[in-house]
Parts: C-alpha cells; structure tokens; sequence
C-alpha cells in the first residue's frame, strides 16, 4: 500500500509517496537522494543510518518512514551552516577520526544526539549514579554512549579524542 507523507530534511520539506513497508533509510537514501546515512546492516546494529529523528538519535533501518510523517529529520550532511562545518565535523578532520569513512556521518549524527542526552543528564550504563544529573564524558563513558557506532577500520582511538574535545 502507498501512502503520501512529508519529511523535513536537514531543513528542506519533501512530499513523497512511500510504501508502507519503506524504511526512513531507503526513503532517504533511495528516494531523496541523500547519501549520508549509510546502509551497513539494514539490522539496527551497526549505527551507520543514524540521524536525528525530531531532534534525537535514531537509526534510520529501524523506522518505518510512513511513522514518521512530518518529522524533522537531520543527516550529518545538514550539520554544518552554510560553509562553517559543525565542530564534531571539524573535530573529526582534526584528529583523522575515521579510514574509509563509510560509517562517519553516523558516528558523527550519534556523537551529536550523544552529547545533547549527557546534557540533559541521561545516564549510561557505566554511571556510577544514575541520580547524578551532571555527566562527565570521560573516555568510558564516551565508549559506552558511543557503542551503537561500530567502525570496521576501528578509528577508536581517534573517535573518541574528537568527541572528548568537543564535549570539552
Ligand atoms: S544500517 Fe542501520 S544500524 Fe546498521
Ligand atoms: S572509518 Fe571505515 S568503518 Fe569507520
């Protein structure tokens, strides 16, 4: 069955006609054009799809597109404003935070959403006091909140030194 929707993404409003079973992935990818969330598994374990889904981070294989008429989507692609690249971007090229690159927009869109959910005080699975409220993003608890982003080269060990700076 086919159904009409609208997305917003990263600023810009789209109307298309999708599937119901379409994926937001292949909806933005396949059909949008937009080539920044990539397409690791299609299974919800690799975190390369990830965008931010009105505001907070989602893996785009996972969510249907039809569920999310009138959502305000943003790709690591709508990061930078204008010519001025987000710092995350910038802090990625610094510390040569990736190889081949396929899973740096997701890596990027999730430090992005990581980073607003340790603002508003979330805990991880590594927080000594899930009460606390303040987070500090040490290198645990950057790996842990990072965890959903696998990167087959490992960049690790530069990753997380870009996140770390910008957290700073
Ligand atoms: S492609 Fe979505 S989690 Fe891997
Ligand atoms: S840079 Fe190649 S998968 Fe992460």
């Amino acid at each position: 069955m086919d159904v009409d929707i609208t997305l917003r993404v990263d600023g810009a409003e789209h109307r298309l006609t999708v599937d119901t079973r379409t994926t937001l992935l292949d909806a933005l990818c396949e059909r949008l054009g937009n080539t920044s969330p990539k397409k690791g598994c299609d299974h919800g374990q690799c975190g390369a799809c990830t965008v931010l889904l009105d505001g907070e981070r989602a893996l785009s294989c996972l969510a249907l597109a039809v569920a999310h008429q009138g959502a305000e989507v943003v790709t690591a692609a709508g990061l930078a404003d204008g010519e001025e690249l987000h710092p995350l971007q910038r802090a990625f090229i610094e510390h040569d935070a990736f190889q081949c690159g396929y899973c740096t927009p997701g890596q990027i869109v999730s430090a992005v959403g990581m980073l607003a959910e340790a603002d508003s005080g979330w805990p991880s699975a590594v927080a000594e006091d899930i009460t606390a409220g303040k987070v500090t993003l040490d290198d645990r608890e950057i790996a842990e909140r990072m965890s959903g982003n696998l990167c087959r080269c490992a960049a690790y060990v530069n990753i997380r030194p870009a996140i770390s700076e910008v957290a700073r």
